[in-house]
């Protein structure tokens, strides 16, 4: 019996407000509690220079960020994330969650700045030596939904958040293509369910993945 490869990536994908952050949390918590190494991350951030570079792209006073540097900076912390954490966890056997990954620059800044979703793919795969998640959980938000939940307990929304309906219209439908695209590497959920049942059928799929590495 051999395990196929260690380690396992899974990325949370979804338009603002759509409660990745809970149902990353949520599936950490489960898999810590089953004794299995388990990490959590998320982007831009993850390392000290992703979360300059996070502070720099996100907040608000910064000037003008035009796009192509806007997606350059998503793409430079992603690079230090994926070479400094995401490969030495994964080489050591452990479970990476991620909040947000490439997808999200696709999205964003492929279709929500209209720079070119393969452009920014071939940036982003480039920037990563082509480290891709093993399973990407996408939380389908309507953007109006997503504008509302983010903004209930909150006052203030980040350089992107608050950007218009049409924009996160665009990011929605640009993340639905990506999982058409490769359905075996994603699960596709309404954010709108319980969480409950969004947890548990999250980790249904991850329980599946992990007994479906063991080979004999
Ligand atoms: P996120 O950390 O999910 O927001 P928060 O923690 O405030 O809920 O993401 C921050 C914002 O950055 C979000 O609007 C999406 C955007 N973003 C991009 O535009 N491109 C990217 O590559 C990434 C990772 C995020």
């Amino acid at each position: 019996m051999s395990i196929q490869s260690p380690g396992l990536f899974i990325a949370f994908e979804g338009g603002d407000g759509a409660g990745k952050s809970t149902q990353a949390s949520r599936l950490f918590d489960a898999l810590e509690s089953r004794g299995i190494q388990v990490l959590r991350t998320r982007e831009p951030g993850g390392t000290p220079i992703g979360e300059k570079l996070r502070s720099l792209v996100l907040d608000h006073g910064h000037g003008t960020i035009d796009a192509r540097t806007e997606a350059l900076m998503f793409a430079a912390a992603r690079a230090a994330h994926a070479s400094q954490v995401i490969r030495p966890a994964l080489a050591a056997g452990t479970i990476v969650i991620t909040d947000r990954y490439i997808d999200s620059s696709v999205a964003y800044q492929g279709a929500g700045r209209g720079l070119g979703t393969g452009d920014v793919r071939s940036l982003n795969e480039w920037a990563t030596e082509g480290l891709l998640p093993d399973l990407t959980v996408l939380l389908d938000v309507e953007p109006s939904d997503g504008r509302q939940r983010r903004t209930a307990g909150e006052a203030t929304e980040d350089r992107l958040e608050s950007e218009p309906d049409d924009f996160h219209s665009a990011i929605r439908r640009a993340f639905l293509d990506l999982a058409e695209a490769s359905p075996s590497s994603y699960l596709v959920l309404p954010a709108a369910l319980e969480i409950e049942e969004l947890a548990a059928r999250i980790l249904e799929r991850v329980e599946a993945l992990l007994g479906g590495r063991v080979r004999r």
